[in-house]
This record gives C-alpha cells, structure tokens and sequence, in this order.
C-alpha cells in the first residue's frame, strides 16, 4: 500500500534503487539501459562521480539562501556558462526547479516586456498544435495537445494554435520540403493579420517537438521565415528548449541547427541532467533592458530561483559534458544509433518514419506504411511498447496521441550522452524484439483507426 498518488493509481512500478553509466536497477537486482534518459532527462546518465563530488560539497557549503537577500555563487557561474554559448542577443539568465516553471516565466516576461514599453494591449499567444509546453496552467494553455488539455480547458487563458511544421504528416504529395517550410510558417503570419498584429505578444514553439510528437525536427528555412514574420510584426520568438536544448541535438541550443536567434530560450531537463531539479529561461538582452529601464525588477519569483544545490550540479553537468566532448559523441554515436535503426526498423511494417536529430531519435508507428494509418487508439500501442521494452531491460519514452493528440503512436529515444556503439546495438536489438512483441498482440483482431 502506498501513501503517494502516482500518476498511475493502478500502475505497479518496479522501484529505483540506484544507477550507474547508463542503467538503472530496481530494488529486485534488475537493470533497465535507459535509452530515453526517463524523459529526456538523464544526458549524463546516473551515478556520475564528479556530479556527486559537486552536489557533496555544494551541500556542506552553501545548501540554500533566499534570492531576496542574496545571490550566490554556483548560480552566478551557471549564468556566465550559459550566457557565453547562448544564441546571439541572450544575455540573461532567470533560474527556476523545471520546465514548466521555466515556459511560464517566459510568458511571464513576454507580457512584462511590453507593458513596460508601453504596448499593454499586446497579450495574446500563439503556438503549436501538437506542442507541448508544461503542466502549470499558463504553458498548458500554450501548449497544443488536445489529451492534455481538455479537462482543463475551462480553466485555461485564452490562447491560438497553428499547424506544426511536421513534414511527415502534413507535407504535401509533389510538394518540395522548403516549400512546404513556408507554408507552414505562413500559418504564423495569417494568424498574427487575424488577431491584429498590435495585439500578439508571442509565439512559441519546440524546435524539435519531442513528447507529443516523438522528436519532429522542423524541415529547413521553416524557422528562418517564422523569425522574419516575428520580427515585421514585433513579436517576441520562444523557444522552448527543455527538452531538446543542452545538447540534446548535437548543439548546445537546438535552434543552432535552424539558423534561427530566439527572445527567449527555455532549457530544463539536461541542463542538470536530473541530479537536482532545474530549469531557466534565458531572455534576450532587448528585454533585460525593457526591466532594467523600466520598473527595475521582473514581477515574479519562487522560492527555489537559484537554488544553489540546483545550479551546482547544473553547473557540474555542463562542465562535464564540455570537458570530455561528449557533444561530439552526441553527434557521432548519435548518427550509429540512427544508422542501426534505420537497418532495423527502415523496412519494418509498422514503422513509418524515423527521425530527430543527434540523440533525440523517434519512431512513429502505423498499422500501414503506405496509407499512414494509425492503430486503433484503444488498442494503447504505445503503452505496450513501453511494457515489452521494460520486460526486457530497456527503458524508451513512448506516447500516443501523435498524429493529433488522439491519433499515432510514436517511441522517443533521448539516451545518455556517454551512450557508445555497443549499447547502441543493445537499445535496437531489445527494442526490436519489445516492438515486435506490442505488435503481435495488439494488431491481432484490430482493425487500424
Ligand atoms: C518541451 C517541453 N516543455 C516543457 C516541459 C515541462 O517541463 P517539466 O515537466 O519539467 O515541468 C516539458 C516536459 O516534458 C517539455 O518536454
């Protein structure tokens, strides 16, 4: 009997005992490779030595002190790194305990921004469909995932939706990738005339969409032309990053790859790489600028910003992950894992395409190659995929609701940073077989959606 209300009140979980490298161990002698690292989350994977080191000697240091009083230093350190690879025109950093927390600040500053400079009717944001950026109720509201936000929607601001850019279901027959880039972003533009220019402070979106879409990459020039659109109309461009920023990708921001330079740039999840709760929002220095000349303070806070605990072993990871080049691996055993699932599943009947970039890797599921259709949503593909994989020693992020929050299924692959070739082949091979086996028993007496 257990006192915690678990996400799944029937669910009977193995529990976590410990890690190392990149397995974990559940408290029966099992070990699970964690190719998704949880969710996305786990980019040095568990038990590193030199995390630990840090995390020890920040506790018997300095475990915590209150950003009304005062700053302190891993946090002041954790910014200057930040800031000296951020994208150009990022020139400050805002410390908060996740992703959600990271996106509402953001959204937060948006607002901020133009009160102070004397455009109060600005309020209104756009984002994805398909996008998911949080659970607090602001970054639902922005976030497009229909599941996620139905019960909630009565409590939720009002907010606006376009297409995402995702080339594998939406791009045209005879349409050409960059071609159907600027239709895609064109959706932007007629969204912002309808509103009224003057009135829209934002969009926002995921350069890679990773958990309601399974590590959708936007097709090239697609950023490029939504960056000139903010930009005729003054609207502020965020991207969210939590889950493919921090070297994810293969480059510290993702939006690097899309030659795109955001107002705000959101990171979580590998920014401590789950050895201590952390995210940021990190603004440009335009906005800095409308605070500091203006009212002098951004009206918000936690308790937790700038956790020192927090930013110290954020601080760790990032100097690891620099120190031993592993960006460079994210891309080299990035590109083996792809190549070997390419061999696996690129001719496999139910896996229509296979896609993301450097670690964060996804297959999206059909019950037909040819006409894409999806399996029975019923029929919960993806959580039977995530079961066989568990049974046999391996942990993937798989979800449902791909195509448009009801419909698809799709398995997201965000593996430590240290993974090498080896365990590479062993994350194909058992999620072949885990696959396989969802599969026979699913697709059996089922007709596809
Ligand atoms: C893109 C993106 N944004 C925001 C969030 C919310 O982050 P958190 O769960 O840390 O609040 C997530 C979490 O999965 C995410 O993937």
């Amino acid at each position: 009997m257990t006192h915690i209300l678990h996400r799944q009140i029937h669910a009977r979980l193995p529990v976590a005992a410990g890690g190392s490298g990149i397995e974990l161990f559940d408290t029966e002698g099992r070990a699970y490779i964690d190719a998704s690292g949880g969710a996305a989350v786990s980019c040095l994977g568990h038990g590193h030595p030199d995390i630990v080191q840090a995390l020890r000697r920040q506790a018997e240091t300095l475990a915590y002190a209150h950003t009304s009083f005062f700053t302190n230093e891993p946090a002041e350190r954790l910014a200057d790194r930040l800031i000296a690879s951020a994208p150009e025109g990022i020139s400050h950093a805002y410390f908060v305990s996740g992703g959600s927390e990271a996106n509402e600040a953001a959204i937060k500053m948006a607002r901020q921004y133009f009160v102070e400079k004397g455009e109060p009717q600005r309020r209104n944001i756009i984002a994805r469909r398909q996008s998911y950026h949080g659970n607090t109720l602001g970054t639902l509201a922005a976030g497009g995932n229909e599941w996620r936000r139905a019960q909630f929607a009565p409590l939720l601001i009002e907010t606006h939706h376009i297409s995402p850019c995702y080339a594998y279901r939406h791009r045209e027959e005879g349409e050409s990738e960059a071609a159907y880039g600027q239709r895609a972003a064109q959706e932007l533009e007629d969204k912002i005339r309808e509103l009224g220019p003057d009135t829209v402070m934002a969009f926002m979106a995921e350069p890679v969409v990773g958990a309601t879409a399974g590590a959708v990459p936007a097709v090239e020039g697609y950023f490029r032309r939504i960056r000139e659109i903010c930009d005729r109309h003054g609207v502020l461009l965020i991207l969210d990053e939590v889950m493919c920023g921090m070297g994810r990708t293969g480059t510290m921001f993702a939006c690097e790859q899309d030659g795109v330079r955001p107002d705000i740039v959101t990171i979580a999840k590998g920014l401590g790489g789950g050895y201590q709760p952390i995210g940021a929002a990190l603004l440009s220095r335009d906005i800095f600028d409308a605070f500091a000349g203006g009212s002098g303070l951004f009206q918000h806070g936690h308790t937790y910003i700038c956790h020192p605990m927090a930013c110290a072993a954020a601080l760790a990871v990032q100097e690891v992950i620099a120190r031993d080049d592993l960006l460079q691996n994210v891309r080299d055993t990035g590109a083996y894992l792809r190549e070997r699932l390419e061999a696996r599943f690129g001719n496999h009947a139910h896996v229509g395409d296979i896609r993301g970039r450097g670690m964060f890797l996804g297959l999206e599921l059909v019950a037909d190659r040819s006409t894409k259709a999806t399996f029975e949503p019923d029929a919960k593909l993806h959580a039977r995929v995530k079961k066989e994989a568990m049974v046999r020693g391996l942990m993937v992020y798989p979800a449902g609701g791909t195509v448009d929050g009801r419909r698809g299924d799709h398995v997201l692959l965000a593996p430590p940073f240290i993974l090498d070739r080896t365990a590479a082949e062993a994350i194909v091979e058992r999620l072949g077989d885990a696959l396989d086996a969802a599969v026979a028993q699913d697709f059996a007496g089922r007709l596809p959606a």
